[in-house]
């Protein structure tokens, strides 16, 4: 299978997050089987190109950022942002399509977007709109773990709430009981990928939520309002009410806390995957020891995750063609699938005409 099977490249895909870039720091990362450098020029803009010079296959990332263009270390060849070779030292002609690949490349939120498809498709106004990230009345810490599992075992694992009671009861879930009593109020169906809201009633407030609030035994109302959208952003919308106050008739109840939560998912290979996030609140946001313990609390849970999702990637690497049998819950995934294979065939399409 060609890598134009198995991703979809006509998207923008998050590369890094800015902070990885600060003091001149070049960052060698392969995103979707592609071996990519990430800098900063001197201008302030960030460049994504090839981490393989055209001359004899040398890591760029080994090389030298010149303003905003890049040497490379072991013959001097030199590079602009677009990609273009600019200078060969002790050679006058410079073939004008000498080169390597340069990657559009966007900052925003803190994070860095690539995009990965035809270049004339690059348009910035795609990038998920998620306004929480920048906005002061909200604080988190960013995040990247690395997962050796393909990028949709983590997209069926965050597009399932149930496993919170089993995978999560002592971190983020809080009780088998949420298996039981909470239903997806509506799986939406979006063209991009779907939207559940989920409630429980009248609950004890999960370990996480207990850990950085006093009044720890008060009954919460919990709201879960979940994004999953191609090519693998998963974004969480959550609230805990006091409890009995109206909160699900949209009564805005004094004492609400709010968490909001972006991941992204960009498939480094086939079987492994970078995993950016940033897990947001808007109460005490003046205080470190609250960001820092719900920062903890995330990854904890995280980890556990991990532990079933490279292990089912262990299964699959063993037998590609292992059949699955659906449950009901699987539906917003199935549709998840059905959309990004519906985007993949368009993609296929498409080049295939031209
Ligand atoms: S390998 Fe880069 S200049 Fe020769
Ligand atoms: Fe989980």
């Amino acid at each position: 299978m060609s890598h134009d099977e198995v991703f979809l490249r006509n998207s923008w895909y998050v590369a890094a997050w800015a902070h990885e870039l600060i003091d001149g720091k070049m960052v060698a990362r392969t995103i979707l089987e592609q071996p990519i450098v990430i800098y900063r020029g001197e201008s302030g803009k960030v460049v994504a190109l090839d981490d393989r010079c055209c001359h004899r296959a040398a890591p760029l990332s080994m090389g030298r950022i010149e303003g905003d263009d890049l040497r490379c270390m072991y013959h001097g060849m030199k590079f602009e942002p677009s990609g273009k070779c600019i200078q060969i030292p002790g050679q006058e002609m410079i073939p004008p399509k000498l080169g390597v690949r340069s990657y559009p490349a966007v900052e925003r939120y803190g994070l860095v977007f690539i995009w990965t498809g035809d270049i004339e498709k690059a348009d910035p106004a795609l990038i998920v709109d998620y306004p929480p990230l920048a906005d002061a009345k909200w604080r988190g810490l960013p995040g990247y773990m690395h997962y050796k599992a393909n990028w949709l075992l983590i997209v069926d694992n965050l597009s399932d709430f149930a496993h919170l009671a089993f995978v999560h009861t002592n971190t983020l879930g809080g009780s088998e009981e949420y298996a039981y009593t909470t239903k997806p109020v509506a799986v939406e169906r979006l063209d991009d990928g779907f939207r559940v809201e989920r409630w429980h009633m009248n609950a004890e407030p999960p370990p996480y939520h207990k850990k950085v609030i006093r009044n720890k035994t008060d009954h919460v109302d919990r709201r879960n309002i979940g994004r999953m959208l191609v090519p693998g952003i998963f974004l969480l919308d959550t609230m805990f009410a006091p409890a009995g106050k109206g909160a699900e008739k949209g009564v805005a109840v004094e004492g609400t806390r709010q968490y909001r939560n972006a991941q992204f998912m960009t498939p480094e290979t086939r079987s492994s995957t970078h995993f950016f996030w940033n897990y947001l609140h808007d109460f005490d946001i003046d205080d470190p020891n609250i960001t820092l313990s719900l920062r903890h609390s995330l990854e904890e849970g995280f980890m556990e995750d991990k532990a079933i999702i490279e292990a089912q990637q262990k299964v699959f690497d063993a037998d590609p063609n292992y059949e699955l049998l659906a449950i009901r819950a699987d539906a917003p995934l199935s549709h998840f699938r059905w959309a990004l294979k519906g985007r993949m065939e368009a993609e296929r399409n498409a080049r295939a005409a031209a």
